[in-house]
């Protein structure tokens, strides 16, 4: 080939290959483009750790259809279910860097940008679901998830899952001193980790993609975790005990990159400020239910001998973490705790 012509070829191929990449930039973000009805093309990604048809899978799937059916399938959203796209040890850097535009971790994962997101290990803080609610929605509640707006994070709501259980190979866990010398895994956090040190044990922070693997592997003896999340992740295969403690919560922050999130235009926003509230509106409706029934299909299944604490075994699981209670109410913005408690009144 001469090479007037091949230097035109290889131009031509530059600048194909040149247009590729930008429109591949492009995907992650929105589209300045608006479509004829005012909603830009353009794909979220939606990325969570747990199972799709969990509380949080299902939210997720309700978020999508509604944002999917009003945009007239402009907007289209793609959920990556099972930290199939990224886990408890990527998600929020690729949140930050826009690789990803929304996520739903457990709040506690969110720590490290404000520590009050830890609060829902406080033990025993929340009485109910209805007291929970409250608070979340309450201008305290609100405030909370804007704590995160400094580090890129735009909070746009919490989302339920249910009260924490302890499951492990060992031994029936009746009462604190039960779990004595046991490795625990828990999501992480320094309330958690001070609650299984007054219980004598040791906890240690495992990605939640992992967990199944370090029990069956004997890494740890137990974790701890809500009823959907025991029964999804199989958790009966690997381990014969679970206590229905129902020490903490597990509750979800769903958060999306700030930066991202500003520059849609104000229809878009409502838009996917309303499929928020709907899948939220769904959560609270299934979250409950969904927890007691993971709960009777654990018990039909016979693999884990489950504990049901009588007043006096919960009493004392309530006394052994006062120390704990007290150091965390004390720590936390008081203002917020003054509030969750004044609701419980
Ligand atoms: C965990 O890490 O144990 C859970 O909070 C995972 C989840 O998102 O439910």
């Amino acid at each position: 080939m001469k090479k007037g012509k091949s230097s035109t070829l290889l131009a031509a191929m530059c600048l194909f290959v040149l247009s590729l990449i930008i429109s591949g930039c492009g995907k992650n973000t929105a589209s300045t483009e608006a479509s004829s009805n005012g909603y830009p093309k353009m794909t979220i990604k939606f990325a969570h750790v747990v199972a799709e048809d969990d509380p949080k899978g299902q939210m997720a799937e309700k978020f999508k259809e509604v944002v999917e059916d009003k945009s007239d399938g402009n907007i289209t959203v793609k959920v990556y279910p099972n930290g199939q796209l990224y886990g408890d040890d990527n998600e929020l850097q690729a949140l930050q860097s826009n690789n990803v535009q929304i996520i739903a971790p457990q709040t506690t994962k969110l720590a490290g940008f404000d520590e009050s997101m830890e609060l829902f290990d406080i033990p025993f803080l929340f009485k109910d679901e209805d007291n929970l609610y409250e608070f979340e929605d309450s201008e305290i509640g609100k405030d909370l998830l804007k704590k995160l707006e400094g580090d890129g994070i735009k909070g746009l709501a919490f989302w339920p899952n249910g009260f924490k259980h302890i499951t492990n190979s060992e031994r029936e866990i009746k009462e604190p001193s039960d779990l004595k010398g046991l490795k625990i895994r828990t999501h992480g956090g320094e309330i958690l980790n001070d609650s299984y040190k007054q219980f004598g044990a040791a906890s240690t922070k495992i990605a939640f993609n992992d967990v199944y693997q370090a029990l069956q592997l004997g890494t740890i003896d137990g974790q701890e975790n809500n009823l959907t999340n025991i029964k999804s992740q199989s958790y009966d295969e690997v381990q014969g005990y679970l206590s229905l403690t129902n020490h903490t919560r597990t509750e979800y922050g769903l958060v999306a990159n700030k930066g991202w999130w500003d520059d849609l235009n104000d229809q878009t926003k409502k838009l996917l400020s309303d499929a928020v509230d709907e899948a939220t509106k769904k959560g609270r409706e299934l979250a409950k239910k969904e927890s007691e029934e993971a709960l009777k299909e654990i018990e039909a299944a016979g693999k884990m001998k489950v504990h049901k604490m009588t007043e006096e075994e919960h009493d004392k699981f309530v006394q052994i973490l006062q120390p704990v209670i007290d150091k965390w109410s004390k720590k936390m913005d008081p203002e917020i705790i003054e509030n969750i408690l004044d609701m419980q009144k």
